[in-house]
């Protein structure tokens, strides 16, 4: 049976989630940690990470970056106004925030190119293997899967690690400061937007979720959601992992001739 779910308490109160939300939240919490304590931030935030790494990172994590207002509209296409209160609120929700998801792939190739990876490495290069573990889940779930798991494996998950590993690296001023000044602000716009001060996003898909399956789902449904929560994790842990796999690849091979021509 549906029992209904209105929030009373604060929105970013863990407390004011019925018990099975708090219960997928510390389920998963070392899968999340796995992706916020990664070893690339240190490196990043430290300005250690190599080329390699750095055109691995930007190419491969593109395709989430690109399709992430896709995976929202795939999610808008399962509501239909007036079914439920959950599904006008995903409905309204998606609506609005796909609009704020407009400018972000352009801020990602500004990331990209101040990092010295340019847009065509990142639109054509081929993506390092295996960090397509994301952009197939996000699109499988918001493709097939219920309105409740796409948004808490997108919206939720994916959005709200990103929001703290983004912190992390935008916090790095000798981050900042390898940029050069002329483009800093643009190369770093991706990152101060999606640095996760006060946002919001991940505790409101949260609460459209709740909404949407209620105080007391079924255990089956609940463990559904659960391990959706935790592919998303896991998913972005295995890209990032991947970003860090010493590789040859033809495009930085040419980057080495060059840099050695430029340097005789
Ligand atoms: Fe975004």
């Amino acid at each position: 049976m549906h029992a209904h779910f209105e929030r009373t308490g604060a929105l970013t109160e863990l407390s004011s989630y019925p018990r099975w939300a708090q219960d997928l939240v510390s389920a998963c919490a070392p899968a999340k940690q796995s992706v916020v304590e990664h070893d690339i931030w240190p490196l990043m935030r430290e300005n250690r990470l190599d080329a390699a790494a750095t055109r691995d990172f930007m190419v491969g994590v593109w395709p989430v970056i690109e399709r992430f207002p896709g995976y929202m509209a795939l999610n808008l296409l399962k509501t239909r106004y007036g079914r439920s209160p959950g599904e006008n609120m995903a409905r309204r929700w998606l609506v609005r925030n796909i609009r704020v998801e407009q400018n972000h792939a352009e801020y990602w190739l500004n990331w990209a190119q101040g990092a010295g990876v340019p847009e065509r490495e990142v639109l054509n290069g081929s993506s390092p293997y295996g960090t397509d573990a994301l952009s197939n889940w996000c699109e499988e779930v918001s493709r097939g899967g219920p309105l409740a798991a796409g948004m808490i494996a997108t919206n939720y998950a994916v959005e709200g690690a990103t929001g703290e590993w983004s912190q992390r690296v935008y916090e790095s001023a000798a981050y900042a400061e390898a940029f050069p000044k002329a483009i800093r602000a643009q190369s770093l716009r991706w990152l101060q937007l999606h640095a996760a001060y006060d946002d919001t996003h991940p505790w409101e898909a949260l609460e459209i979720v709740c909404t949407l399956v209620g105080t007391s789902p079924r255990p089956d449904e609940a463990a559904y959601l659960q391990e959706c929560v935790k592919r998303s994790y896991v998913s972005m842990r295995i890209t990032l992992d991947r970003c860090l796999d010493v590789r040859r690849d033809p495009w930085l091979s040419e980057q080495a001739v060059l840099a050695s021509e430029a340097a005789a």
